[in-house]
């Protein structure tokens, strides 16, 4: 998924700069501003234990299937309702759920209702972030998930597995120029295409994880480990009002919307990490309580703190280091990006070994 601040991209340099410092093996590596993903799955691939948390329930979706999940999924208790999972082999089972939601008849449900052209058309506010097709085949695909797991025919692996891979691929189809902020006038081409349930894959391994859906600053003291690595928002955009649909998607919680965007409620997933007033305040409060032996941060040169605010933070716990590298600019919008000064940007990552 194109996110904000996703480390897809840098993951190499991650890796190599956190093995640098940290000496053991393999470790607890904590992940919580995990967005996506990315980072945390990374370090799971390389033998890790990974505990993950993000306060955007979409992103605890994709790391309850990308990081929790780490066997293969059987849909047992499919079998009587997809008549093909019947003697499939285990690791064609995701694929055939999958492939039997595919088929699905779609239905006029939240989606199409308030997102779609069609569904929206005799409203104060016409809305199009969705064809129609695939507004109401997301809106079918969505509720089939909520019933099998209401009725016991899907376990929480299984349910999260189903969520994430929807999101995935609805975002793929998503008629933005990239985040939920606003909705193009007419169709993009990939927006055309027919939403497909390509199974959102994770990595096999023997570790058991953990995943959260909290404040970090409420969780910082609830957790532990060797390895925590923090990649908070650099800048006063939340990610709450950029990601509202894919919120909507994975709570489908029927919320009250407003405006031309179709914007919910999202007073309680501000981010203090986004708020110069109040970011340094919340950054040494976690850096402070962590119990953890090594800290890293990633952190760009255009940030609400500066390098200064971060070394003189971090160098409290112990040993203080940096790694830089130069990095190509997120592109929300070719178009909106021309206010921007530069096309790339300083990536830091600034460490600290714990006395
Ligand atoms: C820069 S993104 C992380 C990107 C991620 N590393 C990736 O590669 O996809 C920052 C994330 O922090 C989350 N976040 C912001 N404030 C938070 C807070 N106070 N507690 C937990 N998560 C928070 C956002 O929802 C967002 O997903």
């Amino acid at each position: 998924m194109n996110y904000i601040g996703s480390k897809k991209s840098l993951l190499n340099f991650l890796e190599t700069s956190i093995y640098q410092v940290v000496k053991e093996k393999h470790f607890t590596f904590l992940d919580l501003f995990a967005g996506t993903g990315a980072v945390g799955q990374h370090f799971k691939k390389l033998g890790n234990k990974v505990i993950a948390n993000d306060l955007q329930y979409y992103s605890y979706v994709l790391n309850k299937n990308y990081i929790e999940n780490h066997a293969h999924l059987e849909f047992k208790s499919l079998c009587g309702e997809i008549d093909r999972l019947e003697g499939s082999l285990i690791e064609m089972r995701a694929a055939d759920v999958c492939k039997y939601l595919d088929d699905i008849e779609g239905t006029e449900g939240f989606i199409y209702n308030n997102y779609c052209l069609e569904g929206t058309k005799d409203q104060e506010h016409a809305r199009q972030y969705y064809s129609d097709a695939n507004g109401k085949k997301a809106d079918a695909i969505r509720q089939k998930i909520e019933d099998w797991k209401r009725q016991g025919l899907i376990n929480d692996n299984e349910y999260f597995f189903l969520l994430a891979t929807l999101i995935e691929n609805l975002d793929k189809v998503a008629n933005t120029a990239s985040v939920y902020g606003a909705f193009l006038k007419k169709l993009k081409q990939s927006a055309q295409k027919p939403l497909q349930m390509i199974p959102a894959n994770f990595v096999l391994n023997n570790a058991e994880h953990q995943v959260f859906n909290e404040n970090i600053e409420a969780l910082i003291e609830k957790v532990q480990g060797d390895v925590m690595y923090l990649d908070p928002p650099y800048n006063h955009r939340q990610y709450a009002p950029n990601y509202h649909l894919l919120e909507t998607i994975a709570k489908y919680d029927n919320p009250t919307i407003k405006g031309k965007t179709g914007l919910r409620d999202y007073s309680n997933q501000k981010s203090n990490f986004s708020i110069k007033k109040q970011v340094l305040n919340s950054f040494e409060n976690i850096i402070s309580k962590a119990k953890v032996k090594y800290i890293f941060l990633s952190y760009n040169n255009e940030g609400l703190m500066s390098v200064e605010d971060v070394e003189r933070i971090m160098s409290k716990r112990g040993k203080y280091g940096l790694f830089t590298q130069e990095y190509s600019r997120f592109k929300a919008d070719k178009d909106t990006n021309r206010d921007h000064k530069a096309s790339s940007v300083m990536e830091y990552l600034h460490y600290v070994v714990c006395d």
